[in-house]
């Protein structure tokens, strides 16, 4: 089944949809790009099963490219947190702008994300994805929480956003550290504000995704308990104009 995605065409500036679901045979899969590519639409994003590769063979009919996987991560949000930093501070911001320095994280925010990733994808784009995102979250639109941790002299150090999929549950919608501050405790700091506030709000599940590629962002969850999914690879199909 083809999806348009309104938000992506309309950032994007072409006809953008994925399909769904990830996993179905190639052959439907096969027939679902036909079916976009009649339709008009450019781009597809298609997340399937690191098992269920894609033939280099449709790959080329398609104009398909093959990107980095991603996997959710989940856990129970009872029992003990890391303790924080000291010199941090871990603050809440709503309804504020975005403010240059949290506009400088954003890019490196997304390192690993498909859409920097994707050669086709302009940087301005992509850049401009991920300042909406926090944006966006700041006004409470796509987020319950924005948590931004700083040094003891009040420079910004990282950002976490929470988000409700369900009642019982929190996800983490971006987290991010400068590049200066990481490996120093404050992503762990961050982490574990979020699940505080999740906990706050009545979840008792914990989720956020990484890509299989992120080290860094893997480590992180995993040193807070944190217990991976199924990872899905991600592909756009770059689909030509038909007659
Ligand atoms: C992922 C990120 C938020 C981690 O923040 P951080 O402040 O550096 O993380 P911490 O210092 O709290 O480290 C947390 C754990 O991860 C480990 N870790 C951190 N960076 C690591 C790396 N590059 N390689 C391996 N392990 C790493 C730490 O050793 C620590 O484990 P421990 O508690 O068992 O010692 C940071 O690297 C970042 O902003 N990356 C770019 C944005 C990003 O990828 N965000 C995640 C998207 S889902």
């Amino acid at each position: 089944m083809i999806v348009p995605l309104e938000w992506d065409s309309a950032h994007f500036g072409f006809p953008i949809a994925r399909v769904e679901p990830g996993n179905l045979p190639l052959t439907d899969l096969e027939s679902d790009l036909g079916e976009a590519s009649r339709a008009g639409l450019r781009l597809i994003y298609c997340l399937r099963p690191l098992d269920q590769t894609i033939p280099e063979k449709t790959l080329v009919r398609f104009g398909g490219r093959t990107l980095t996987a991603s996997v959710l991560y989940r856990k129970g949000l009872e029992g003990d947190r890391k303790e924080r930093r000291d010199e941090l501070t871990i603050e809440t911001l709503r309804d504020v702008p975005l403010s240059d320095d949290l506009r400088r994280l954003a890019p490196s925010i997304g390192l690993y994300s498909r859409f920097r990733l994707d050669p086709d994808i302009p940087k301005e784009a992509f850049v401009r994805m991920y300042e909406i995102w926090i944006e966006r979250s700041l006004k409470g639109e796509i987020a319950e929480q924005v948590l931004v941790a700083r040094g003891a002299d009040g420079t910004t150090l990282g950002i976490v956003t929470v988000v409700r999929p369900d009642p019982q549950t929190g996800r983490i919608g971006l987290v991010g550290v400068t590049e200066a501050a990481r490996g120093q405790g404050v992503g762990g700091a961050l982490v574990a504000a979020a699940e505080a506030a999740m906990e706050a709000g009545g979840a008792i599940w914990a989720e956020v995704a990484t890509q299989l590629e992120n080290d860094a962002g893997r480590a992180l969850y995993e040193s807070l308990g944190y217990e991976p999914g199924t990872p899905e690879r991600a592909h756009h199909f770059w689909l030509e104009p038909t007659q």
